[in-house]
């Protein structure tokens, strides 16, 4: 049976697929519009995230909402956010290659489910895993890849905005080239 919104968030928030499950607080399956034209993926979640069980809630959350907002975007009315994996890495360590390997069949069935014409990839593991492994954020932040008819474009993530202002007008002019592209695409 394929699944539903329903019943795939459902098993998800059961998953125990990887040791992850052991301590964590909540699964952060995702959040946003189902018929969103424009998905946003991160990495994992950080520990508001854990606790709270809404991706991107945090500081990093904030300053990613204020760009969304500046291009008319937002979780509440027109994109859909959901991470790489699902539960918190301890300490907020980088998530293994077996816990992204484990957690992305959640992740295919949400973009199966949502069909997204562009996905954002938000910092360089979610770039190096959906877009290329060698994805590099410095030279290729902006940069529209079509695959199989959807766009994919990776941007620097909102904590490494925080560790490093300087990242930010690189960061405004992705946002900027987004919303053209959605203009040019009529989405
Ligand atoms: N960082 C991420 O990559 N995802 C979140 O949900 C929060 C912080």
């Amino acid at each position: 049976m394929p699944y539903t919104w329903e019943t795939l968030k459902t098993e998800c928030l059961a998953c125990r697929n990887c040791e992850l499950c052991e301590t964590r607080h909540n699964v952060v399956f995702g959040v946003g519009k189902t018929d969103a034209k424009v998905m946003f993926i991160g990495e994992g979640p950080g520990e508001n995230e854990d606790l709270q069980g809404e991706p991107f809630v945090g500081r990093g959350g904030q300053l990613l909402d204020k760009y969304l907002a500046h291009i008319d975007l937002s979780r509440d009315e027109n994109i859909y956010i959901a991470n790489i994996v699902k539960c918190r890495p301890p300490k907020n360590r980088d998530p293994r290659e077996e816990e992204q390997a484990a957690c992305t069949p959640w992740l295919r069935e949400q973009v199966k489910l949502l069909r997204p014409k562009i996905i954002v990839c938000l910092g360089r593991i979610a770039a190096q895993y959906i877009i290329r492994p060698d994805f590099r954020v410095t030279k290729e932040h902006g940069v529209f890849y079509e695959r199989n008819g959807t766009l994919l474009m990776g941007t620097y993530h909102p904590a490494a905005l925080l560790r490093n202002p300087a990242q930010k007008p690189d960061t405004l002019s992705d946002f900027c080239a987004l919303r053209e592209k959605i203009t040019e695409l009529g989405l």
